[in-house]
């Protein structure tokens, strides 16, 4: 048990309470974000005067030693520190000795984990958001190759109107982009200094925050609440949030390509070092990468929802149960980047069975809506048309037939607006290129918006 307070107590911790309080075992993950932290603290100390150079100089190199052996293996973290701040300024005062113990001056753990954790989470968002960049690429890249690859589009999962697989992929792209977009306005919005506010109520040393929050990079200043700079979370929350729409826009699509990869649609095929096999059933290839984002999903929900019901009930400032932010938060950013990173990998090899796509719009009446729109250009009422393609429908059932296989006699029999010009007019090319509004899978709009994303992601 090594520990940075004991002053006042004249017993020993008992080893359950230490071991039940103790953080090391997951907050040494930030021990580069504390060296860097208290490297920043104490070059302002020396500044304001309340350390003398040779003490800042003394630290600095005893802190960067620290990080350089830890880097490399030569120190490891021990678990019998109480937690990463203690094991650091406890190995600072056994290597440097005297100047080592003035390092706290000014400052509290509370202060110091609420910077740790916000540097930490800082640094993850832009990971996050580099990764968001490459899976946009990638669908980007599908949709490029997949302008004029018609499939249905569906709505109840029914075959509903013809559509392109570009146009389909863009609808993730959006997604996607949204979620760049969430990530970039949080790291905005978290990026204030919490270093200064001491334990709750600032300190009585002449601290120069405003130096400090510049040398960490916190564009947004320091915090103006000492009270609320320690003990606020918010911005775990809503990474946390925004994490969990990641999450749920990679189901989505994860969903997606599980029925598409399925024996019964086989519009994609996983590529093979993406699939795993059966141990029973030799014929097998499984679309476990896709099932297993899908089912980390409610993990990552999971913690956001933990963080909020731990956050619930506290008075401020801070209070222990504000350690177990960081678990959570650990667990759903790790499972976040490995899920978007296997996605990206696995869409990006993936096949697209672009006959096999082409032939299920065929078969649908995924053209039943442009044949009632050729009524209604013909003058007939919207209803009449709907109801008068509702019996040709009908009738091509009954045949086994797909509209465009109906001879022009049947559709003259029901409807004698009907002309030879139908076929043209329902054909897969002409119902998904007449849809040129903005935002439509038609050829024109789609080529629009393709090089509107290009743009994008030259600007990123
Ligand atoms: N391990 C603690 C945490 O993660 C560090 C802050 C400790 N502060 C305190 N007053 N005990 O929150």
């Amino acid at each position: 048990m090594a520990q940075l307070w004991g002053g006042r107590f004249t017993k020993e911790t008992d080893r359950l309470v230490y071991s039940f309080n103790a953080s090391i075992s997951f907050d040494k993950r930030f021990y580069a974000q504390d060296i860097k932290g208290s490297i920043a603290h104490v070059m302002m100390l020396a500044r304001q005067g309340i350390l003398t150079d040779y003490e800042k100089d003394q630290i600095v190199q005893g802190l960067e030693g620290i990080l350089d052996d830890v880097e490399s293996g030569r120190l490891e973290i021990s678990d019998k520190y109480e937690d990463i701040h203690s094991f650091v300024e406890a190995t600072l005062i056994e290597r440097i000795g005297e100047p080592g113990k003035k390092l706290h001056t000014g400052r509290s753990r509370n202060d110091q984990v609420a910077l740790d954790m916000k540097l930490y989470t800082r640094d993850e968002v832009h990971l996050l958001d580099n990764q968001v960049e490459g899976l946009l690429h990638a669908i980007l890249a599908i949709m490029e190759d997949n302008i004029d690859t018609y499939m249905p589009g569906f709505t109840h999962l029914q075959k509903a109107q013809p559509i392109t697989l570009a146009h389909h992929m863009g609808a993730y792209f959006e997604m996607f982009r949204r979620d760049h977009e969430r990530l970039q306005d949080i790291y905005r919005r978290m990026n204030t200094c919490p270093l200064g506010s001491g334990a709750l109520a600032g300190t009585t040393y002449p601290l120069d925050r405003e130096y400090t929050a510049r040398m960490l990079g916190f564009d947004g200043g320091p915090t103006l609440n000492s009270m609320d700079g320690v003990s606020d979370r918010d911005y775990l929350i809503e990474l946390l949030s925004a994490l969990s729409t990641i999450m749920m826009h990679l189901s989505r699509f994860s969903e997606e390509v599980i029925i598409w990869n399925s024996n019964e649609y086989q519009f994609v095929e996983i590529d093979d070092a993406y699939s795993t096999g059966s141990s029973i059933m030799p014929q097998k290839k499984n679309p476990d990468i896709a099932e297993l984002v899908r089912g980390k999903t409610g993990r990552v929900y999971g913690a956001l929802n933990a963080m909020l019901a731990t956050m619930k009930g506290i008075p401020l400032a801070y209070n222990k149960d504000m350690q177990e932010d960081k678990e959570w938060v650990f667990d759903a950013i790790d499972t976040t980047k490995g899920c978007l990173a296997l996605f990206t990998g696995m869409i990006r090899t993936m096949e697209f069975r672009k006959d096999r796509m082409e032939r299920s719009a065929r078969n649908g009446f995924t053209n039943a809506t442009d044949a009632a729109d050729y009524l209604v250009n013909h003058g007939v009422a919207f209803r009449d048309a709907h109801g008068i393609v509702g019996q040709l429908v009908l009738t091509c059932i009954e045949k086994g037939i797909a509209l465009d296989e109906l001879p022009l006699k049947d559709y003259r029999e029901i409807s004698d607006v009907f002309e030879e010009d139908i076929y043209e007019a329902i054909s897969l090319e002409t119902c998904v290129n007449k849809r040129i509004t903005t935002g439509a899978p038609g050829r024109h709009a789609m080529e629009e918006t393709i090089a509107l994303y290009r743009k994008y992601m030259e600007e990123y």
